[in-house]
Parts: C-alpha cells; sequence; structure tokens
C-alpha cells in the first residue's frame, strides 16, 4: 500500500492588523502556497465574504452609519459576521476547506472596542453570538509602524478613487492609529496560544517566508506534505 500522508485537517487561519500592513498580499500568498499542496482553502474578508454581509459592508464603509456611533457599528459589523460564519466559514471548514480570511472578530475588538471605547460586555456577547464557537485556528497579527503604513496607503488611493470607494477608518489621524496598534498588540498578548504578531514593514517575501514557518511549526503534517 502506498503510503500517503492524510490530507491536514481544515484550520481556520485569519490575519489582522492595522491599515496598509499588507494582509491581502499574504492571504492571497498564502493561498498560492496551499493550493500547490494540493489543499483546498476558501480565501474571504471580513467586512464581507457574502453577499448579505458585503452588503453590510458597502453600507458601512461609505460612511452611512458613522454617525450611529462606534457601539451600534459594532452590531453591525457583528451581523454581517453572523451570516459569514453560518453560511460560508462553517460549511466550508465542515466540509474539509482550510479557511484564510483577511481580518475577522479581532478586528471589531480593535477598532470598536479598544479603540472605539465600546464596552467590552457587548463586544464580547456580539462575538459569542457571531462566531458559534468558531474561533479562528490561528491568527496573524501584522504590525506596523503607522506612518510607514501610511505611506502604503497613500499610493493606493488613486486606485481606491477609481473605485469610488472612500474608506471610513483610513482617514482617522495618525494618534489613533497608533492606539489601533497597540489595540491589536494588547489582542495578541492576551491571546498567545492563538495570535502571532509578526513585523509587517519586512519585504513581502520575508514574511511570508515567516508565515508559512509559523504554519508548518505548528501544523507539521504541512511539512510532510510536497508541492504538487
Ligand atoms: P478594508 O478596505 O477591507 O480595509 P483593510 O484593507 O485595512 O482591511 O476596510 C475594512 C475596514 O473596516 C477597516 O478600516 C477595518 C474596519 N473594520 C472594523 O472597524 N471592524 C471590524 O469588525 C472589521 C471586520 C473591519
Amino acid at each position: 500500500m502506498l503510503d500517503v500522508p492524510a490530507k491536514p485537517a481544515a484550520r481556520f487561519i485569519t490575519f489582522e492588523g492595522g491599515e496598509g500592513v499588507g494582509k491581502s498580499t499574504q492571504v492571497k500568498r498564502l493561498l498560492v502556497r496551499l493550493n500547490r499542496m494540493d489543499i483546498e482553502a476558501v480565501r474571504t474578508r471580513e467586512p464581507g465574504g457574502t453577499p448579505k454581509a458585503e452588503a453590510v459592508r458597502a453600507f458601512i464603509l461609505q460612511g452611512r452609519s458613522e454617525s450611529w456611533g462606534p457601539g451600534a457599528e459594532a452590531v453591525l459589523f457583528a451581523a454581517a459576521r453572523y451570516d459569514h460564519v453560518s453560511s460560508l466559514i462553517a460549511p466550508s471548514l465542515k466540509s474539509g476547506k482550510w479557511v484564510i480570511s483577511d481580518r475577522f472578530h479581532d478586528s471589531t475588538r480593535a477598532y470598536q472596542g479598544l479603540t472605539g471605547g465600546v464596552n467590552d460586555k457587548l463586544i464580547q456577547g456580539l462575538e459569542e453570538l457571531a462566531l458559534d464557537g468558531h474561533q479562528p485556528d490561528l491568527t496573524f497579527v501584522l504590525d506596523m509602524d503607522p506612518s510607514t503604513a501610511f505611506a502604503r496607503v497613500e499610493s493606493r488611493e488613486l486606485e481606491k478613487a477609481l473605485a469610488q470607494t472612500g474608506d471610513r477608518f483610513e482617514k482617522e489621524d495618525l494618534e489613533w492609529h497608533r492606539r489601533l496598534r497597540q489595540a491589536f498588540l494588547a489582542i495578541a498578548k492576551a491571546n498567545p496560544d492563538r495570535c502571532v504578531v509578526l513585523p509587517a514593514s519586512q519585504s513581502e517575501d520575508s514574511l511570508e517566508e515567516e508565515i508559512w514557518d509559523t504554519l508548518t511549526r505548528r501544523y507539521p503534517e504541512l511539512a510532510e506534505r510536497k508541492a504538487g
């Protein structure tokens, strides 16, 4: 009988961090790596990921909920997350697919909770309802000084203008982004088993390697598989 290693169990991986730290690039690169190993994986994002959640995304990012305040916005993000988890994340994991999400519940903790001042009880309650037990297995917190990240975001501005999407949270000031950075670091510190903080100012290639090293150390069955 051939000794074919079993497919690694499906994992739920999230990427978090402030604006312009390069999450989307790394999410895409990880997908390519997994697919190369013949591992089925779904790439998704928050807010969004399903048609209903994308509608909530458009509403929030166009600034239409800004006057409602961070508490009501936390509820909106959670509503989108509820649909995302129940109609995409949970079924994908159940069918054996890895799920890689560009942002997830830590963004609500950081943006609306620690930076926006929404009380912890509301954040935790919403989280329980929306996640329904689907905590990520591993979260990469990409960390970068906001002034470096800002320079990257500026170069994407034209692209954004063309797509006609004003972005609610990118217009906050530098001090706000510094607090946001500290919020993500505090979340990672409080969840050391799940969160891994990686410096995002390094090159995209070396960050990709660090991410892959972390994954294969945590899930050695990945390292044992040969690229297809
Ligand atoms: P997006 O354009 O996806 O930003 P980024 O490329 O930085 O991920 O916009 C998502 C914005 O929504 C981003 O500013 C973070 C914010 N956000 C929250 O405030 N709370 C949340 O729960 C989530 C998921 C996102």
